[in-house]
């Protein structure tokens, strides 16, 4: 077992294929438990989640790309030797899944870069991310029928929302994993790439995302995400009163100043 971190942090991250210096704007998150898998026990949550934390309040940081340590696994799921002894009672009391629900109210755009296993806790952690980038050697299921119970961090809710109703029944009745290429047919992940490529290209992603307006980024994220919280009407109230809000902002008068005067914008976050 490794006695460091359980999440490893790096901000800036270090720039796609070896390109130059730093990639300014992102952090990379690494769950470090590659002898299990990186498997999703309680400490790594929590450690993820206070990491993630940090990084939002940071007005430096404006996109983040998270990923398992190793080729093998994203995260094989929840850690099951220590949930083999838990009751209703002690899970109820202990607090740990609440942290799952922290992952919510992050307002920075989260990519994962999934290579190998991302299975019950690990598929629902990549589902809890903005974008997928899925290795050739990705697989993506949910399990947790095999163990005797059903996923508990949002499986059968963002399953079902990402590929539909039938094709999730399938996947958490029969425990079945898909592959990368599965996956992006049924809507589950952005983009498919070369296995040693995972990394690199969600970190050029996050690069693209992090040159954008933050604020205009965050006000994305948080509207596309209603759509899962409210009906259409209440939705589009939400979405013109972001849209409005933002012409208070200084990166909408210099956007569209620097369209009009052709030249490229400075966002300042403001
Ligand atoms: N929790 C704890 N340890 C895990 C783990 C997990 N989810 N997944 C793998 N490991 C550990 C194994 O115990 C093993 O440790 P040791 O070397 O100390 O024995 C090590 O990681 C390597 O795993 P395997 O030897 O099993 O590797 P494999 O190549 O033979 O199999 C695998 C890979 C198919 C992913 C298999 O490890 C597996 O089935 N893992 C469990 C997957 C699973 O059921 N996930 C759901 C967990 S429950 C959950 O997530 C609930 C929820 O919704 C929150």
């Amino acid at each position: 077992m490794s006695s460091g971190p359980l999440v490893r942090v790096a901000f800036p991250a270090p720039a796609p294929f070896g390109a130059g210096g730093p990639l300014a704007g992102v952090a990379l998150l690494t769950i470090d438990r590659p002898e299990a898998l990186n498997a999703v026990s309680f400490a790594t949550i929590a450690e993820l989640v206070s990491s993630l934390s940090v990084l939002d309040a940071d007005p430096e940081c404006r996109c983040v790309v998270l990923t398992g340590a190793g080729t093998r696994a994203f995260a094989a799921g929840a850690d099951i030797r220590e949930l083999a002894g838990q009751t209703p009672g002690s899970l109820r009391s202990g607090g740990a899944f609440e942290r799952w629900d922290e992952l919510r109210v992050i307002g920075l755009p989260i990519v994962a870069a999934v290579r190998g296993y991302a299975l019950g806790g690990g598929c629902e952690l990549a589902m809890a991310c903005d974008l997928i980038v899925a290795g050739e050697d990705a697989q993506f299921g949910q399990p947790e029928i095999k163990l005797g119970v059903i996923p508990g961090a949002g499986g059968t809710q963002r399953l079902t929302r990402a590929i539909g109703k039938v094709r999730a029944m399938e996947l958490i009745l029969t425990g079945r994993s898909i592959g990368a290429r599965e996956a992006a047919a049924a809507g589950l992940v952005n983009l498919v790439v070369p296995a040693e490529e995972t990394l690199d290209r969600a970190l050029e992603l996050a690069g693209r995302i992090a040159a954008m307006p933050p604020l205009a980024v965050r006000a994305a994220k948080a509207m596309v995400n209603r759509v899962d919280e409210t009906a259409l009407t209440q939705g589009l109230a939400d979405e013109r009163q972001a849209f409005f809000d933002l012409f208070a902002t200084e990166d909408q008068s210099e956007g569209m100043a620097a369209f009009t005067e052709k030249r490229t914008p400075t966002w300042r976050g403001r």
